[in-house]
């Protein structure tokens, strides 16, 4: 338990720095997006989390803004609160529907559209 202690907040140091301008405006979200989604999806989106390299499927760079663009807010919420499955990519994207309520991912969704800045 200690260790595991030890690790998250070695991770939360190293990514501390760089994200905590965007952690300050959106409390809640950003703490559960780094806790819960992080891990593969990366402190800055980019979808290089530690266990991304563990995953048949990369998941996307949510600061590719051309790319962001084309998934719709509801194949987001769909997506998050179904899994990948639900919406036809890989189901190592978890589903969330027993972990968050709907305002949790709404308030995530808007956390992860911050990481593309044009
Ligand atoms: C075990 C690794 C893992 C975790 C944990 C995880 N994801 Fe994913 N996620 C994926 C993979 C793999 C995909 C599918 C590849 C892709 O399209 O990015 C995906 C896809 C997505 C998509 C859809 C992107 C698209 O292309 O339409 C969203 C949105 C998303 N994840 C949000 C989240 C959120 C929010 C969390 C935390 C609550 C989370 N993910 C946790 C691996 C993960």
């Amino acid at each position: 338990m200690t260790k595991l202690i030890a690790v998250i907040a070695a991770i939360f140091l190293a990514s501390g720095l760089a994200t905590c301008a965007i952690a300050a405006d959106t409390g809640e979200a950003a703490l559960q997006f780094k806790i819960f989604c992080a891990g593969c999806h990366g402190f800055t989106g980019h979808g290089d989390g530690p266990n991304a390299a563990t995953l048949a499927n990369r998941p996307q760079d949510f600061a590719n803004c051309a790319e962001m663009k084309k998934i719709s807010d509801d194949t987001m919420f769909k997506a998050i609160k179904g899994g990948g499955a639900s919406v036809g990519l890989p189901d190592t994207m978890p589903p969330w529907a027993s972990g968050l309520t709907d305002d949790q991912i709404h308030a995530i969704m808007a956390y992860i559209r911050g990481f593309c800045k044009k």
